[in-house]
């Protein structure tokens, strides 16, 4: 599914006044959908980066009494929510449907009840309005939310390229070289558990409530990241993560304490685990930007919200670091009509008749 640029983008959306300030694309603007997973999403994002409306319907307090996200559950919220999301969108962002130029909706990857609920309501609005529809993919979303910047604050310097692209979520750990606009050289991903993954089990093994990673960050500020001397997975020779082991490290030390019935030092383990996280994919990113001659390096997805790991690369990094704004890092659709923006930029079209993709990898 996914067509490589060429060299000359094609703009397909309707131009809309002048130029845009990412490199001479047209102005547009995309009403984005997202719903892959538990949290019902719409925004209005103009040339793929400024952000005119941003809505999150999360499901977090539904899910939460079964400590992680139950499928059928999520589609039907999604189902409930959808309409009053992406008229709450329009609003906010004052226009009606006519007034956008294309709607970009997650394809995948997800569960599959939760996309087609998204998917299809991006369908029913392109039937109804004529506009064209294009199906993203929620990876690459998560990457393009490092373009999207609040529509009334300055414009901030737009991501250069080569870059090298982190990517950190509940179902992923992905590194990518990018070398232009859509374009992924993936050099590793996790052998294991995603990072987001590790974050929440780890959690639940220290009885914190999910998702895992706010309440391991909350826990770790009132710790010591040096009680404990975790593993570090350095897997040298590989752009892969690992982080079972680490995860099996938090597990014995837990099951000593139980053993001998004293309290859990849950800040401290929770602090350690952290720092080993942290440190793993600061060092490999780094190096991979060095081998690489990337410019840059990007860091998105829900673990990019760590205030642990953003900081260690705006201090670490000698490569200037894109991090998506807080709120955009978990889902969002926003990241959708940016990315769906770019797609549609470089020419790709896709009918009324595609699919949800439950699995699609970036590259
Ligand atoms: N402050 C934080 N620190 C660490 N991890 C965090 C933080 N905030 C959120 N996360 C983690 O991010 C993950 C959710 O991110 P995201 O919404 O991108 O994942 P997803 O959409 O479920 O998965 P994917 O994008 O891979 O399909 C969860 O695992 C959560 O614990
Ligand atoms: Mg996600």
């Amino acid at each position: 599914m996914k067509a490589n640029p060429p060299s000359t983008p094609t703009v397909s959306v309707p131009a809309r006044g002048a130029n845009g300030p990412s490199g001479g694309f047209p102005l547009a603007r995309i009403l984005g959908i997202e719903s892959s997973c538990d949290e019902t999403a719409a925004a209005v994002v103009e040339n793929g980066r400024a952000l005119l409306s941003n809505v999150v319907a999360s499901q977090i307090d539904i899910h939460i009494q079964y400590g992680g996200v139950f499928p059928e559950v999520a589609s039907r919220q999604h189902i409930k929510t959808i309409y009053a999301i992406v008229e709450q969108a329009l609003h906010q962002a004052h226009m009606r449907l006519e007034d956008v130029d294309a709607i970009a909706v997650t394809r995948g990857p997800g569960l599959a009840g939760s996309l087609v609920v998204g998917i299809n309501m991006a369908k029913g609005l392109g039937v109804a309005t004529g506009l064209p529809v294009i199906g993203v993919n929620h990876l690459e979303g998560h990457i393009y939310s490092a373009w999207v910047y609040n529509a009334e604050k300055a414009i901030p310097v737009e991501p250069q390229f080569p870059l090298l692209a982190l990517l950190v979520s509940g179902g992923h750990s992905e590194l990518n070289l990018m070398k232009d606009h859509l374009q992924y050289q993936r050099l590793g991903g996790t052998l294991d558990d995603a990072a987001g993954e590790a974050f929440d089990k780890v959690a639940r093994l220290l009885g914190l409530p999910y998702p895992g990673g706010p309440s391991i960050q909350k826990a770790a500020i009132q710790g010591d990241s040096k009680a404990f001397s975790f593993p570090r997975a350095r897997l040298e020779g590989s752009w892969d993560f690992s982080f079972s082991g680490l995860k099996t490290a938090v597990l014995r030390v837990v099951r000593k304490y139980e053993e001998t019935g004293t309290p859990l030092p849950v800040n401290d383990l929770a602090a350690s685990f952290q720092a080993a996280v942290v440190d793993v994919l600061l060092a490999k990113t780094l190096r991979a930007a060095h081998t690489f001659k990337a410019r840059e390096i990007l860091v998105a997805g829900g673990v990019s919200a760590n205030q642990s790991l953003r900081d260690a690369f705006l201090s670490q990094s000698e490569f200037p670091v894109h991090i998506p704004h807080l709120s955009l890092c978990t889902d969002n659709a926003a990241m959708i009509g940016a990315a769906g923006y770019y797609r549609l930029a470089y020419g790709q079209m896709d009918g009324l008749d595609f699919d949800a993709m439950p699995t699609w990898p970036l590259s």
